[in-house]
């Protein structure tokens, strides 16, 4: 199956970013490489891209696709949270501008194999990177219901998420929830009909993809300190696609932007922090009409970027 994803927001990501030759670039989610391709497009003839993504599939593809560039893009199979390691072990160390588009390519949701879509059957997987455990299945089989109805609330926004939780372990006691249409189904029986477009089972699709992938704790983890990735004057946007993520993002922008970090009320600064960057967006952008006509998958698209002080 040929790799499809169109890049989110491409215009406004090569505006901010504003690739040049002799520069060097981080894409955290290389994805299909297409946002990586206009990157090195414009930065040529020698500017460099490091493209990352944990998913083997995405990783062949944007190899595939770039190699007319040559050694002006490295590609290497790992989470961007690991990015610094592999900056320090290219002997880059810092870069002039980074790229993270979150979340899954459209790709991954086209391949039932992959078991991210509750319309098609096929084995609940679930995982971006295939090498690490637990996927999907062992989550809706093992987890005890507490925690099963926590990451469908707190993950999924589901309101029925206790209702969910309590149905999957019945049935679990039955027998093993082995397919992604056997988990729509239940969660259709438990949580009511199809409301307008949405398949009732949206939010705990999405909440177990989230759990499954340890969406959060990747993107934290790269936030606590992303900003050293940059040189100063470099340029970091983030676009992610739902609020969990935005919040994460807007929070870690703007902690790095202020210039103290001691609580409200301190009479003294003791807390011995200093602005890292500027804000280049006060509030996020999102995709243009045109664009959203386009590519409807890009709807929920937020944007946010910095700039290294
Ligand atoms: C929305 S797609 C990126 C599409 C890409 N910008 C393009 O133009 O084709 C997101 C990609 O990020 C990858 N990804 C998500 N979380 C990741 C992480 N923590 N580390 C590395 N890659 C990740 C996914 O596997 C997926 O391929």
């Amino acid at each position: 199956m040929a790799y499809a994803h169109a890049p989110v927001m491409l215009q406004e990501v090569m505006e901010i970013l504003r690739p040049e030759a002799r520069r060097t670039y981080l894409d955290g989610t290389l994805g299909g490489g297409g946002h990586s391709e206009k990157i090195l497009e414009l930065s040529g003839p020698d500017g460099r891209v490091l493209g990352l993504d944990w998913d083997d599939e995405a990783v062949a593809a944007a190899r595939r696709r770039l190699e007319r560039f040559g050694d002006r893009l490295v590609v290497r199979r790992a989470s961007f949270r690991d990015a610094r390691e592999v900056l320090r072990q290219l002997g880059w160390e810092r870069v002039h501008g980074v790229l993270l588009d979150l979340g899954l390519s459209s790709h991954h949701v086209e391949s039932a194999d992959r078991g991210f879509s509750f319309q098609a059957e096929a084995k609940l997987d679930m995982r971006m990177d295939r090498r690490q455990a637990p996927d999907a299945s062992e989550i809706v089989n093992t987890l005890p219901v507490r925690e099963l109805a926590r990451i469908l609330r707190e993950y999924g926004e589901e309101p029925r998420a206790r209702r969910i939780a309590f149905a999957i372990e019945t049935e679990r006691r039955r027998g093993r929830i082995a397919s992604t249409k056997e988990l729509a189904d239940l969660v259709a029986r438990v949580a009511g009909k199809k409301r307008g477009h949405i398949h009732p089972a949206t939010r705990t699709f999405q909440a177990l993809r989230i759990a499954v992938n340890r969406e959060l704790e990747n993107l934290q983890g790269f936030l606590d300190d992303g900003y050293e990735l940059l040189h100063p004057g470099g340029r970091m946007v983030i676009i992610s696609f739902h609020s969990l993520e935005d919040r994460l993002v807007k929070q870690a922008f703007r902690k790095w932007s202020r210039s103290c970090i001691c609580p409200p009320k301190t009479p003294i600064c003791r807390c011995g922090w200093s602005q890292k960057v500027r804000l280049l967006t006060s509030t996020p952008r999102t995709p243009s009409d045109l664009e959203l006509q386009q590519n409807p998958r890009a709807r929920s698209a937020k944007l946010r970027a910095a700039e290294r002080i």
